[in-house]
């Protein structure tokens, strides 16, 4: 097991940003998103940590959502020309993410896409501090990184260990602004992280176990939380269970393949051609993908409706998880969010030019054509 990320969590954590800083030097790029930070006061907390230290601080803003790979490439330019010392990325899953993406850019005389593709293979990276500013992805404690290219239309998630960050801050008071509609994606997103791993291949009872916590913790606590986006308790609890589930540990020992990722898959290729919110692109594919499994696993699929939903078989399990989705007000047909059968046909293109399969449970285009059906 391996996890070097400095989790620091709780209210005012952010208090001890300046000094993980100063660890690494006195030159910063700060990376943030489309502006949530400016409006919610954390960029002026995270700004008087770093004055309050003597930081210079370059800045580049205006990360987006499915965040792509010359934003990537932009930031990286900036933190190379000022020879920066250390990145600081403020804000959820992208914002994170493009963190982790241009600290390995940064040394790297090309386009950080060469890392997506395999060309190039990181030895050193700039360190990456991260403030958390919306629970869902995990990635302010995992090695992952999920970047976009329009222009080979691909949406690729990358690894590497020097991608960890060195700290990373979770105040639970800075997802009080998260909406509604993206509060309810993020559980949809940890709840996913953990049944990924949990249709891994390897049988780990421990950690499934540790997977029906989790899920649980997002089934009793999600809901309430949906109707009170500012009560520190809940927001606490999701946060935690949101990291817990994609961190690289507990989830995921005894699994051959760290996870099998075919649902993410199915989800990445939904976001790069509609541009969907991540979560939401989970809470269409997960049911649908079930549902196909259903005759192949409905032993594995059974045991998890009875952990968590109290039910005995696969077809119950997969209509509570779809209820539950559909409680949270996530989506959990294509046609809610404005996909009619009529795109059948780019999607499926979509999905045979991204490979889109699982590490364990490997996907067919046939398989494409039935997960469609069920998702339409
Ligand atoms: O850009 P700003 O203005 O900050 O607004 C964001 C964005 O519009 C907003 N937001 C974030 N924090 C907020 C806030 N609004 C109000 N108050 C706050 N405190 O929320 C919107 C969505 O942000 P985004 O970062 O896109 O969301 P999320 O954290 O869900 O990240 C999604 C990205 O992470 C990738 C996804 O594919 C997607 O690209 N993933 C990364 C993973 C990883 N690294 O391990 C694993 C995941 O499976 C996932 O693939
Ligand atoms: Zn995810």
């Amino acid at each position: 097991m391996y996890n070097p990320t400095r989790l620091h969590f709780g209210r005012d954590v952010i208090k001890g940003l300046g000094k993980a800083v100063s660890e690494f030097g006195n030159r910063v790029l700060l990376v943030y998103g489309g502006g949530s930070i400016l409006k919610n006061g954390i960029y002026d907390q995270v700004i008087n940590q770093l004055n309050a230290v003597g930081m210079t601080v370059w800045e580049h803003g205006g990360i987006r959502p499915n965040p792509v790979i010359e934003d990537v490439d932009a930031a990286a330019a900036l933190g190379r020309r000022h020879n920066v010392d250390v990145i600081v990325a403020v804000g959820g899953g992208s914002v994170i993410d493009s963190g982790k993406a241009i600290s390995i850019t940064i040394p790297y005389q090309g386009s950080g896409w060469d890392f997506y593709a395999g060309r190039y293979k990181p030895s050193t990276a700039v360190p990456l501090i991260a403030v958390l500013t919306l629970a869902a992805t995990g990635t302010e404690m995992n090695p992952f990184a999920v970047v976009q290219n329009r222009a080979t239309m691909q949406k690729l998630g990358g690894r590497n260990d020097l991608m960890y960050p060195r700290h990373s801050f979770l105040d639970p008071a800075y997802t009080f602004s998260v909406s509604r509609e993206y509060t309810a994606y993020g559980i949809a997103d940890l709840m996913a992280h953990c049944l990924e791993a949990y249709f891994d291949d390897g049988d780990a009872s421990l950690s499934d176990r540790f997977v029906f916590s989790i899920l649980q913790e997002a089934v009793v606590y999600g809901p309430p939380l949906l109707d009170r986006l500012h009560d520190y308790e809940l927001r606490a609890r999701i946060m935690y269970a949101a990291t817990a589930a994609l961190n690289r540990t507990m989830t995921m020992n005894g699994r051959k393949n760290a996870g099998d990722w075919g649902v993410h898959a199915i989800g990445h290729v939904l976001s790069l051609l509609y541009d969907l919110p991540h979560g939401a692109t989970l809470s269409i594919a997960f049911p649908a993908w079930m549902k196909l499994q259903a005759e192949r696993i409905p032993d594995r699929i059974a045991f998890l409706g009875k952990n968590i939903f109290g039910v005995s078989t696969p077809e119950e399990t997969i209509v509570e998880l779809e209820m539950f989705f559909k409680s949270l007000g996530c989506p959990i047909r294509l046609v809610q969010v404005g996909i009619s059968a009529d795109k059948k046909e780019e999607i499926l293109e979509g999905m045979v030019h991204n490979q889109v399969s699982g590490n364990y449970h490997k996907l067919t285009v046939a398989d494409y054509e039935r997960i469609l059906e069920f998702a339409l």
